[in-house]
Order: C-alpha cells, then structure tokens, then sequence
C-alpha cells in the first residue's frame, strides 16, 4: 500500500495556492474528462484568458472564486502511481490564523507559497510559525511566479537564504525549496528547461519521494475507539491505527494495565487480513483476556506513558477567552477527560516569534500553556505520535471547541519526589542564630535599590547577621544572562531571583534582592515561592528623579530609543499594592533611607 502524506499549503491571497494545488490535482490524472470539459469551459471567463486557471478546480471554495479569498479549510484527496496525498487548503488572509492551524495540526508537511516577486514577508513568517508551533516538521517553499522574475537563479537563491535564516529559528527538520511557476507548471511535475540551475526534484517527486516517517511514528499504536462483543466468544478492540504496522502473531501492549498478549486476528472492515497499517480502521482481537476499554491504547511502544500534566502549544479558538483555573474537557485521542490551564507560560506573537506574559487568552492568539488533568491519561508529546500528542480543550458549559493544541512535554508527576533532609532549614536557621528572610527591593532604575540593599547588608552584618546580596544586575551577567527584558523574560529573571532567595533562604541567610521587579504579578509570584520570609521594600523614588539622576546614562539612551523596553520609558512599571515598607530617596541621603529602612525591619527580624 501507498503511504499516505498529508499536507497544507499556506500563502497569501494572491500567492498563487489555489494554482499550484489545482496543477497537482490535474497532472495526478485524478479528473475526469466531463471534468476537464467544463474546467475550459470556466476558464473562458476566468481570470487566465483561454488557458486554464487551475485555481478553479477548487470548486469547493466558492467563496474564495466570489471573492478571492479562501475562508474555510479544503481538503482534497488525489493519488499518483507513486504515493496519496491529502491536501488542505488553508487560507491565506490575515484573519484566518485559525483555519490554518486547524489544517497544520493534520499534516506531516507543509507547502509555502513564496511570491518570488515580493520574497519573505510578514505573512510567510507568520504561516512558518504556526507551521513549528503546530509540529510540522517538513516544509517546503514554493517560491512561486518564477516566470515573471525571468527565472533569475540570484533573485532564488536570495529568497532561499532570507528562508533558511528564519528557519534556523523554528524546529523543522528538512526544508525543500523549489523555484516554481504554478500556472505554466515549471518544476511542479517534471523539471524545467526555465530554471537548469536548480538540480533537484521538481514539486511534486519530491511529494512522492519524501520519507516523513520519524523512527518513533513507525511503532504500533491503536487508541481503542470501541469494544465490540457481538457474542460470548468474539471480544474485539476497535480503532483506527495512528501509526506503524501490526501483523497476526505480534506481541503488543495495552495501556494503561500494561498487560501484554498476542494479536490473534486482524479484521480491516469485514475481511481478515494478515497485517495492517497507519491509517487503516480495525478490529484487533487478542491471544488472551486484557483491561481494555475506549480510551486505552494498543502499542508496541515501551515508552509510551500515561501522565496527568503537560506543557502544550495552545491555539484559542473561541471567543470566549481561556483563562487560568477554569475547567475544561480535554480530548486526548479517544480519551475525554476534565482538566484546567495551570499556567501560561507566555503568548506567542505569531508576526515576530516573541514571547509575551498574559494571564488569559483571546481568540487567535497561541500560547504555551500547563494543563492538568484530572486523572493521568495516555499521552505522547506531539513529535513521538501526533494524535497521542495533540488535543482540544471543550467548554463544558457552552459545548464549544475552546482550543487546540499540541503537547511539548509530559510532565511525569510521579518521577519527582520531594526528599526530606535531616538539617532542615530550621537547623541552619537557628545555628546562625537568625530569622532567614528575603527582602526584596523593587522600584525603577535609578531608584536606589542596589545602593540600599548594599547598605543595609553592610549593617545587618555589622549586627552579626549572615547575609547573601542578589542584585539584579549582578545575576544577569551570570544565572539570568540569556535573559532579555521583555516581558516574559523579566517574569523568567525574577522567578529565578526568587527561586534563588529561597534556597539561600533554607540556608538560614538574610537575602537581600534588589531587581526592578515591574510587574505585580511577577512580584506576587516571588512572594509565593519564598513564603512567609518575603519582605517587600518599594523604593518609590519617581521616574523624574531616577532620569534626572540617570547614574548609568540609560534613561537617555532609552529616550533616544536606543535601549528597547526601557522601565518606565517604553515599558510599565506596576506600583507594588501592599509593600512591607516604602522609601522614597528624592530627598533623604542614603545614611537616612537606610536608617528608615532598618527602623522598620526591626520587628522582622
Ligand atoms: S527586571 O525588570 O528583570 O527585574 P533587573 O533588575 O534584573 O530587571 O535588571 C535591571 C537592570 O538592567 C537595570 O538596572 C539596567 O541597568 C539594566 N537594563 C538594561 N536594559 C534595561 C531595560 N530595557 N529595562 C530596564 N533595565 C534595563
């Protein structure tokens, strides 16, 4: 049997998408001749003159020949004596992010429809994007309208180039281009005399020939959809095979029990067959009874796991928002189980690959996202098996498809056990003879937090305390250097920070942490981590001193737009809501904020 390749094309409006998959559709014979007939027939008033426009052979897509552009997500099936493809048509406007991810999550590989008069745009790095954070691993890039750029070898290699440089961003693990003219069909079947510097396969044998099976697809797994026991004697397990092959006589696993037993008998529809493979429909029936109901799986896989929480790259396709804490079905192959979004990691912009922190989720937007469930289930992550490793959260009011998404990684809960120490952190405390406490000073730059804390450290010691200074600073030339200063990053760098403070913490030390800190959140977030020992000191001194005083020259800088997201500047600085203590140094010297400082902590510590 043929193996089947999935996949989708993506471009823009104009790009020439519906052409190219038009031209594949006609050159695989997969028309009739009445077909043909009336594809001329239209093209007499389409848009090519007396020609054909493949692009009407996207008959479905009538929306897109009203109106020239392609709303919903085609798929088309065609065969060719070496291989069958199914493609989905995926729209190219703007606002159809959706639809595409939607086709993306189907497909093995991906067609990228490149205009080579205008190159790489927003749009083609924006489709690449989803393309990774959908799983697609094989891509390739039509740069199409090679005629009207007089087949120049140079304008090619240029689009090549500007490609690979943005792909060394993405995951992808081959990537194809191909110089091509979808409507006079140069390298689309064979290759043209046009382009004699390209050497490789022309579009359509490289379809053919390109092998997308990872070594770990190609194990057997069966989600059980069905139990079927017609009678006393016949106990079938019913599914569609997700990948690999099964033959009668292989010893297969059953997941979640963990049972083995030999596969007896191979049903595809009504006919028995000897062995069957991806994609088939079956009945498996077994050497000997087994735990298995919808929702379990049949494998040949020893690594394959059941896990209760995972990290996943999540589309939101309803307009209700998706936010933290709410509870959802998750579909997971055949399985339906409850489950809530624990965190968001950060938002993805689509347009520029930027990681962005967000407490909820609009329609369209991607994110990566924690879920839990609420009991484990069988899972993979989406590269190991795509349908183990891909799921849709429902609403369980309203009945709508919230999201979609693809699973990075299974966070194993049982494969991490917190260990007892026997010097606990009380011990440590009390031979130091101290309360171990963080204090931590936010405020902007310039506001006086690294001088404070130095200042207050060089007290806290003379009283005979031990201490540990982290200043913001300080770690980003070291822990927190590959750190930027968006906003995720700064959530990732004062995470850390606190992380840190609560180590040094259970060492019994006074941690003093000086770091921005700008948001509330981020804030709330270290208080959580270090608990009870988390001392608040807002140093509030206002933007119009911290600039005036500009000590490190960066406010100018960040006026002249020189440094990008600069606190207080071009990035928000939140007002803590409830500090242990607040210092404004406009008009105090150092030795009186520190005075005031040490006041206040007296009864902490
Ligand atoms: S935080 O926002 O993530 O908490 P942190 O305290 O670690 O910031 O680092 C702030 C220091 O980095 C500033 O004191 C300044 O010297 C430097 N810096 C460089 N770029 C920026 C920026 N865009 N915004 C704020 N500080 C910056």
């Amino acid at each position: 049997m043929k193996k089947l390749l999935r996949f989708i094309t993506c471009g823009n409006v104009d790009d020439g998408k519906s052409t190219l998959i038009g031209h594949l559709l006609y050159e695989s014979k997969l028309l009739f001749a009445d077909q043909e007939k009336a594809l001329e027939l239209d093209s007499k008033v389409g848009s090519r003159g007396g020609e054909i426009d493949y692009a009407l052979l996207l008959d479905g897509l009538l929306a897109e020949r009203e109106q020239g552009i392609t709303i919903d997500v085609a798929y088309r099936y065609f065969t060719t004596d070496e291989r069958s493809f199914i493609v989905a048509d995926t729209p190219g406007h703007e606002e159809y992010t959706r639809n595409m991810a939607v086709g993306a999550s189907f497909a093995e590989l991906a067609i990228l429809l490149v205009d080579a008069t205008k190159g790489i745009t927003v749009q083609t790095k924006r489709h690449a994007r989803i393309c990774a954070l959908m799983g697609i691993r094989h891509i390739v890039v039509a740069v199409n309208k090679m005629d009207l750029v007089n087949f120049e070898q140079q304008r090619f290699e240029a689009i090549k180039r500007d490609f690979l440089t943005l792909a060394t961003t993405l995951d992808f693990s081959t990537i194809q281009v191909i110089p091509v003219s979808a409507t006079n069909g140069d390298n689309i079947i064979t290759a043209s005399a046009a382009t004699p510097w390209y050497e490789e396969l022309a579009l359509l044998p490289y379809l053919e020939a390109i092998n997308v099976e990872e070594d770990a697809l190609a194990t057997f797994t069966l989600p059980i959809q069905r139990v079927s026991r017609p009678n006393q004697d016949f106990r079938g397990f019913q599914g569609q095979i997700e990948s690999g092959r099964i033959a009668v006589g292989d010893e297969i696993i059953a997941l979640p029990s963990n049972e083995r037993a030999i596969v007896k008998q191979i049903l595809v529809t009504d006919r028995t067959e000897q062995e069957a493979v991806a994609g088939q429909p079956v009945t498996v029936q077994l050497s000997k009874e087994v735990d298995v109901s919808r929702g379990c799986v049949l494998t040949t896989d020893t690594t394959l796991t059941t896990a209760q929480k995972f990290t996943a790259h999540v589309l939101v396709l309803d307009t209700e928002p998706l936010v933290i804490g709410k509870n959802y079905l998750c579909k997971i192959g055949t399985q339906t189980i409850a489950g809530v979004i624990t965190a968001i990691t950060h938002k993805i912009n689509i347009e520029n690959g930027d990681l962005v922190a967000a407490e909820s989720l609009q329609k369209n937007e991607l994110a990566e996202c924690t879920i839990a469930l609420a009991e484990p289930v069988i899972m993979s992550t989406f590269n190991t098996h795509h349908t183990l490793g891909s799921f849709i959260l429902i609403d369980r009011l309203t009945h709508m498809t919230a999201a979609c998404g693809v699973i990075q990684n299974l966070e194993q809960t049982t494969s991490i056990f917190a260990q007892q120490t026997t010097v606990t952190a009380a011990i440590r405390e009390a031979q130091k003879q101290q309360r171990a406490l963080t204090l931590w000073f936010t405020g902007l730059s310039g506001a006086g937090k690294s001088t404070l804390a130095n200042e207050v450290e060089k007290r806290l010691v003379l009283l005979g305390h031990h201490t540990m200074l982290l200043d913001g600073d300080n770690l980003r030339l070291g822990l927190n250097k590959n750190l930027a200063f968006d906003e995720a990053s700064r959530s990732e760098n004062n995470r850390r920070i606190a992380e840190v403070a609560k180590l040094l913490n259970e060492a019994g030390l006074i941690t003093l942490a000086a770091c921005i800190s700008p948001l509330e959140q981020d804030r709330k977030q270290a208080q959580n981590i270090i608990g009870e020992a988390y001392i608040e000191i807002f140093i509030s001194t206002p933007l119009t001193t911290c600039e005036s005083r500009d000590t490190k020259g960066l406010y100018a800088k960040a006026r002249q737009q020189e440094i990008e997201a600069f606190t207080g500047i071009s990035s928000p600085y939140e007002t803590p809501k409830k500090p242990h203590i607040i210092v404004d140094t406009t008009s105090l010297s150092i030795e009186q904020a520190t005075d005031k400082i040490m006041r206040a902590l007296a009864s902490y510590l």
